[in-house]
């Protein structure tokens, strides 16, 4: 099997959590189709998810759409039960879902209330979906889960940035992904000796046609000179998802322009 055979995700059943999602989501389940897997994006809303699939199928690949609340155990439960009554099996999970609304305001607008929701999907969901599909990869002695971190799992918010605009910097973001990172850890080291390995995606901000002000910061800033497009963190998903970096488990693979390099 030659270097690029090693890449290939055919065979591969993927799932990827709010993987039909506009920004992140949507890049990384169109890069692990694109690399032959069958990929199952969900998130709250089924309907959008089926139309994700449908339009991942209109280019030719194998996708299907289910529905999952991150924050509600039971939703996880039944995605489990779906998917391996479905599929069989998982061979990699991506965690990309975010339960944004409880990532709102800066330090002084968050409250305990904000911190519990965004805990319960980002902390407790997080924690309950590994805890659902990791046993049938040991059972396998296969899979790779990518949990998607942030930048700001790594380092603090720059407030800088944000000058000149009404965008704020809620601290329970750095909390849940800088928590993450060292989770992945935890699973990588776990669980090694049976196959599974666990690593993390960090990547940087998302161009998402933000504020001039926040747009001019942050590309003066990021050493690469721009924010990330659809295409950027596609090669880093598929290749800790395939046999490629077979070898490498536990990284927080940085995809961020150089932002945490300076
Ligand atoms: N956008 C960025 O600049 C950026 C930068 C670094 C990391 N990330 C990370 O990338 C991932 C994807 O974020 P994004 O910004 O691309 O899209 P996003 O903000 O749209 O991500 C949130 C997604 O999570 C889903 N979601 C929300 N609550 C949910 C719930 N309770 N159950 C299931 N799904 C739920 C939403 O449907 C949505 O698709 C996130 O983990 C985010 O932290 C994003």
């Amino acid at each position: 099997m030659g270097v690029l055979d090693r890449f290939s995700l055919q065979g591969r059943i993927a799932l990827v959590t709010a993987g039909a999602g506009p920004q992140f989501g949507s890049s990384i389940s169109y890069g692990l189709a694109e690399a032959g897997a069958t990929v199952i994006t969900a998130s709250r809303s089924l309907e959008s998810n089926l139309e994700f699939a449908e339009t991942l199928r209109a280019a030719g690949h194998d996708a299907h759409g289910l529905e999952l609340d991150i924050s509600d155990r039971d939703s996880i439960t039944e995605l489990h039960g779906r998917i391996l009554e479905r599929f069989g099996r998982l061979d990699v999970l991506v965690n990309s879902a975010l339960t944004r609304g409880g990532h709102v305001g800066g330090f002084e607008e968050q409250s305990p209330e904000t911190w519990e929701l965004s805990a319960a999907g980002d902390m407790v969901g997080l924690f309950s979906i590994c805890r659902a599909f990791v046993p049938d990869m040991v059972r396998q002695g296969r899979g790779s889960i990518i949990n998607i971190s942030s930048i700001y799992g790594v380092v603090s918010n720059d407030p800088t940035l944000y000058e000149g605009t009404t965008m704020r910097q809620p601290p329970s973001y750095t909390f849940v992904k800088s928590g993450m990172v060292n989770f992945t850890r935890y699973l990588a080291a776990y669980y090694g000796k049976q196959g599974v390995r666990a690593n993390c995606i960090s990547p940087g901000g998302y161009f998402n046609h933000q504020p001039d002000p926040f747009l001019e910061n942050y590309c003066r800033r990021v050493p690469v000179g721009r924010m990330l497009n659809h295409e950027d963190v596609q090669g880093a998903a598929v290749f800790l998802a395939s046999d490629a970096s077979a070898y490498i488990t536990g990284v927080n693979l940085m995809v961020d322009g150089g932002w945490t390099c300076i």
